[in-house]
């Protein structure tokens, strides 16, 4: 097999880390960046030991501070010569509106604009490695509030499950870009639903959801099982020509109309990038 070489966010706990450890076990160099590097470390350790894969590699990322981002890019463009899988899954939900240390909302700053910025900084390597993107986004981009001016909820009050949706359609936005993008360059993209998974995602959320995330428990996959999916992405032959598009699982599937808006798509990017500026990338 040759030698592929994945990173992936948010490996420390559930989808993330189940998806690190198969593609280790399935021969990959996997980088992890991650906010906890102690918790990092142990969770590196228990993926070398089950998969009996050396390379696995630990590399500190706070997916909400934007220098911390470009600090682990940096690490990456200094040791590999190409990517060829990224793995964007890190991510939460936030009960109340907080800021993250460049003052973007954190639900968009973790879960969209830190991937965000990770990719430009990554696109030589990713260019490189042919790389294809996978966006772990989710059923929740349906129930949206999208005011593209006001990506930071700062004019409106804050809903948490809503925040949590329009970063999710973001992805699927992000996804579409990409492919867009960067088709020509050998990059593809894919977003993906990974099914409703029983991690700690949604730990933290109190109210109405927290019943909600504790009615549905009983009918959630394991990390495990979900994990297939974005395995699959990884590593099916033939699969480009669906590049762009939102998988559920396995399987393409049509997103929210609001998620073909082409002009909020592309307005989203711009805004984006006009975040990241101040960082040179
Ligand atoms: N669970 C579901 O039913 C479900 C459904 C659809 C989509 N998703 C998506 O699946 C992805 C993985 O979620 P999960 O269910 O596996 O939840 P999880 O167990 O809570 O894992 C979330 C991962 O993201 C990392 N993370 C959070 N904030 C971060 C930050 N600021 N910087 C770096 N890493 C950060 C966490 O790191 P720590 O270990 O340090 O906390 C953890 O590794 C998320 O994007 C989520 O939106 C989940």
């Amino acid at each position: 097999m040759p030698f592929i070489t994945t990173v992936i966010t948010g490996a420390t706990s559930g989808i993330g880390r189940e998806t690190a450890l198969a593609l280790a076990k399935k021969g990959h160099a996997v980088y992890m960046l991650v906010r906890n590097i102690e918790k990092g470390e142990e969770v590196k350790e228990e993926i070398i030991s089950v998969s009996k894969n050396k390379s696995v590699y630990v590399i500190h990322c706070d997916l909400a501070d934007l220098q911390s981002i470009r600090n682990a890019a940096d690490i990456l463009r200094s040791s590999l010569l190409g990517i060829n899988v990224l793995i964007n899954n890190g991510g939460g939900i936030f009960a109340k509106r907080e800021e993250s240390v460049n003052g973007h909302e954190m639900t968009f700053a973790v879960n969209h604009l830190g991937h965000f910025m990770l990719v430009q900084c990554l696109l030589p390597l990713l260019e490189r490695g042919q790389a294809r993107i996978i966006n772990v986004s989710s059923e929740a981009h349906r129930y949206t509030d999208v005011k593209i001016n006001d990506l930071d909820w700062r004019t409106r009050p804050y809903s948490a499950w809503k925040a949590y949706g329009n970063a999710k359609l973001f992805n699927i936005y992000f996804t579409r870009s990409l492919a867009t993008k960067y088709g020509t360059k050998g990059i593809s993209a894919f977003a993906v639903h990974p099914g409703l998974v029983n991690t700690s995602f949604g730990s933290e959320i109190g109210g109405l959801g927290k019943l909600l995330l504790w009615l549905t428990r009983p009918f959630m996959i394991t990390a495990e099982t979900s994990a297939l999916a974005l395995v699959y992405l990884a590593t099916a032959q033939r699969i480009d020509s669906k590049s762009g598009q939102y998988f559920k699982g396995r399987h393409p599937v049509n997103p929210s109309a609001k998620a073909v808006d082409e002009k909020c798509r592309q307005k989203l990017w711009d805004l984006s990038l006009d975040m990241i500026k101040s960082f040179n990338v």
